[in-house]
């Protein structure tokens, strides 16, 4: 996350991630999976601005969106629910006025709506000057969401475990150049998770962490088929990969490894003129 302050506003850049790696361990008793999953944070940003009112207590949200597909900007956004969530457990009657720019494809696995979620709790406790701890905003966040947690821990990669919301930093290991893509529809991560078969030997994300930090990279995405099976016009996207490519969480959107941040902007415009109705980028991992 970057910040920017003047005395009256706050503003925070927070980033989208991609997950190299993904594995369902198992169904769990409270509906969700656990699972392993190796994150990473890249330069595609949202923005949001705080304010606090000087004249009421009121939560307000507008929303200023460059991607296609329904934003709300009502209580059905995690920007607003981290809001809520934070006032209540804080015990806080601060108002604040809050701008979204959305550049972060949604429903992509690129982990939006979890960031501007992170953002918030992190902006918020920063203007109405709440002094809540990590550990304190690291409860919150898991009650939002399971990707939240990662956003919070302000890391550029990590092993998330869990339901996604255990977060251990890595390690630098070297910066990845990515050509993103989204095809131009969403999916549902819990429609997404209902249909993937859990596999009887999952992989090993130790492996993978020991390949990342010498620089090989083979991704993995246990969720990747049952992806596909969704929505068969994923499966014409990937074919227009040719490096290690894999989708991102519970996608739509798909990447593929390139081998300096020159060759990813070349293949984004060739992905982005066989798939003009996607959105189409090149994107870096975070230093
Ligand atoms: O936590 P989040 O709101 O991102 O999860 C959305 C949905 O994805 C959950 O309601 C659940 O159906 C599914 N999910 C899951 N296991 C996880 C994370 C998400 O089944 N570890």
């Amino acid at each position: 996350m970057l910040f920017q302050r003047n005395e009256q506003r706050l503003l925070v850049h927070t980033p989208a991630k991609l997950n190299l790696y993904l594995e369902i361990i198992g169904r769990r008793d409270d509906g969700f999976h656990e699972l392993e999953t190796f994150m990473v944070s890249v330069d595609l940003y949202d923005t949001l601005r705080f304010q606090v009112p000087r004249d009421h207590n009121d939560l307000s949200l507008t929303v200023c969106s460059q991607v296609p597909g329904d934003i709300p900007a009502d209580e059905r956004n995690l920007v607003l629910k981290a809001a809520e969530l934070l006032r209540e457990r804080a015990g806080c009657a601060a108002g604040a006025e809050i701008a979204l720019l959305k550049r972060i494809p949604v429903q992509a696995g690129l982990g939006g709506g979890s960031s501007d979620a992170a953002a918030a709790l992190v902006g918020l406790n920063d203007v109405w000057a709440l002094g809540l701890s990590r550990r304190e905003l690291h409860e919150l966040a898991a009650e939002l969401g399971s990707d939240v947690n990662f956003f919070l821990e302000q890391t550029r990669a990590a092993v998330c475990r869990g339901r996604g919301e255990l977060v251990q930093p890595v390690k630098p290991g070297p910066q990845l150049h990515f050509v993103v893509s989204h095809p131009g529809f969403g999916l549902s991560t819990a429609d997404v998770f209902r249909a993937c078969s859990i596999s009887d030997c999952p992989s090993n994300i130790e492996e993978f962490t020991r390949g990342f930090l010498r620089g090989h990279t083979s991704l993995h995405n246990r969720l990747s088929a049952a992806a596909v099976s969704l929505e068969p016009g994923l499966g014409e996207l990937a074919e227009a990969f040719v490096g290690p490519n894999g989708m991102t969480g519970s996608g739509s959107a798909w990447f593929e490894v390139a081998k300096s941040r020159r060759t990813a902007v070349r293949r984004a415009n060739l992905v982005r003129s066989r798939f003009p109705l996607g959105i189409t980028f090149a994107a870096s991992m975070n230093i």
